[in-house]
């Protein structure tokens, strides 16, 4: 190794900075609303963190308890869960049936002592991307006090 190259090598270790940890966070987003407006805050280029990763699905209604659990087994921080509003799903009661399930979600995450604070179920509508938004800064703050999800305790 050369001089200049040593010497460029530990300017560049000396930039690099530690990075603060960020979360990680599974969004479970229904299609015809949740998911477009996701799109929307991107088109929009509104700002919001890069933590979220998305699978879509066709209706909140599709999501079974087991996608939440999925979630946390491959490791991710926090599962959101987000559907049309109330009166707007395209298949007309799917958000209904969700709202039903995340009771049993919550009980499932409690009794393997997941933090129920480790997931968030909302409803986001197509022109809502500034809700989007929030919602995303506001789940990654939330599980940055948290800390990272070290698993199942139970
Ligand atoms: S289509 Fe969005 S919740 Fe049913």
């Amino acid at each position: 190794m050369s001089e200049n190259t040593a010497t460029v090598d530990k300017q560049v270790d000396e930039t690099v900075e530690p990075r603060e940890w960020q979360p990680t966070i599974l969004g479970i987003l229904c299609n015809w609303c949740s998911y477009a407006g996701a799109d929307l805050a991107g088109s929009a280029r509104l700002h919001y963190p890069e933590t979220i990763r998305i699978v879509r699905v066709p209706c909140s209604g599709r999501v079974d308890p087991m996608f939440v659990l999925k979630g946390f087994q491959k490791g991710f921080d926090a599962v959101m869960v987000l559907g049309c509003h109330p009166g707007d799903c395209h298949y007309a009661k799917g958000n209904y049936y969700a709202r039903r399930r995340i009771a049993l979600v919550k009980d499932l995450l409690k009794s393997l002592g997941i933090p129920e604070e480790r997931f968030h179920f909302e409803w986001v509508s197509a022109s809502e991307g500034n809700r989007f938004a929030e919602v995303v800064t506001e789940m990654t703050e939330k599980v940055k006090k948290l800390g990272p999800f070290e698993g199942v305790t139970r």
